[in-house]
């Protein structure tokens, strides 16, 4: 018999292609995510999962789960996912890294520049006719900006994706510092061109501040008020890895009073963002639906990612991408 998956969305065919001999598929087919008492359901009948960041997958499903061998989520963050419990109960989590990688590091500059360069407002000036009405072709003041040239980008969380960042930060003739919980070897900062600081002095001097780093305990709310108010008033804050870590009633204070220039944000604390939020009064802030990863190539790629995970575990190896890698101590690859 073949063992039992759910998806709990659909995902791009190419990895429903390579899993629909292997297993037998149940793909929830809504736009929006199963509600809870859904999702609770088919854990406590299936051998396996394909979740988003959308689902909770926490004590109380881990539990009912009692056939669930291994969760594949279908993203690189899985702050969804209570990962000590799951290796507790001996259930394999895997991600995907690496792909998306490039596609998320594009968007981190593409809401760099649209927010330096203004581009949303610029883009609703011609629109709404404001450029017509105001009667001239070019002004030497109109919709001025921040040239990155000679600036300084601080990047919180130098991993996969803030080290993308950097290097095309570089070629527009940004400085790189950053902060990490853990400091690259001297040759990897030379390469990067990037300089170590601590996060007050990072948050002090930077220009630009991007955040790449996971949500944990340790990263909720980093950003508080207490750190915004240290950036310079020129400051720009970008936001492509998850919402949580800025304080978003701060980042509005400091949005509001200029403390900051302006933010780029991809992620919130509340997803999706409700159209009446405060955010998006504000002029100064450029918004998206989450779409770091949004590319045909990269959302292909994380679709065949998952299904080799998942092939890996049905063969009973340990899958490529392991997140919890203390869960082979609990049981071994598998569905037998
Ligand atoms: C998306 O946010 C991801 O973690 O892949
Ligand atoms: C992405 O792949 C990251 O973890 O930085």
């Amino acid at each position: 018999m073949k063992p039992k998956l759910f998806i709990t969305r659909e995902i791009p065919k190419v990895g429903i292609e390579r899993l629909k001999d292997k297993f037998e598929i149940e793909l929830w087919n809504e736009y929006w995510a199963p509600p809870r008492d859904v999702l609770l359901k088919k854990a406590s009948e299936v051998d396996a999962m394909v979740t988003l960041l959308t689902d909770k997958i926490d004590r109380e499903l881990l539990d009912r789960a009692k056939n669930l061998r291994i969760i594949a989520q279908y993203a690189v963050g899985f702050d969804n996912i209570d990962i000590r419990y799951a290796t507790e109960k001996g259930v394999y989590v895997t991600n995907t890294p690496e792909v998306l990688t490039h596609a998320t590091a594009d968007l981190a500059m593409a809401l760099l520049l649209a927010v330096t360069r203004r581009i949303v407002e610029a883009d609703s000036f011609v629109r709404n006719g404001e450029w017509e009405r105001s009667r001239t072709g070019w002004h030497p003041l109109m919709l001025l900006g921040m040239e990155l040239n000679g600036k300084i980008l601080g990047v919180i969380g130098m991993g996969r994706i803030g080290r993308e960042v950097a290097k095309r930060a570089r070629s527009f003739g940004m400085k790189i510092v950053y902060y990490d919980l853990r400091r690259l070897p001297q040759e990897e900062e030379d390469s990067l061109g990037a300089k170590f600081l601590d996060l007050e002095e990072l948050l002090s001097t930077s220009d630009v501040v991007t955040i790449h780093a996971n949500l944990t305990e340790e990263t909720r709310h980093l950003i508080n008020e207490q750190r915004l108010r240290l950036m310079k008033p020129t400051a720009y804050l970008i936001n492509v890895a998850r919402g949580a870590i800025v304080d978003t009633n701060a980042l509005v204070k400091a949005l509001k009073e200029g403390w900051i220039a302006g933010a780029g944000l991809d992620v919130f604390e509340e997803e999706p963002l409700p159209a009446s939020h405060e955010l998006t009064k504000l002029k100064n802030v450029v918004l998206a639906p989450h779409i770091g990863s949004a590319t045909i190539e990269a959302r292909n790629a994380m679709a065949e990612k998952v299904a080799l995970n998942l092939i890996e575990f049905l063969n009973g190896r340990v899958p490529p991408d392991l997140v919890n890698k203390d869960v082979v101590k609990v049981r071994q690859p598998g569905f037998k």
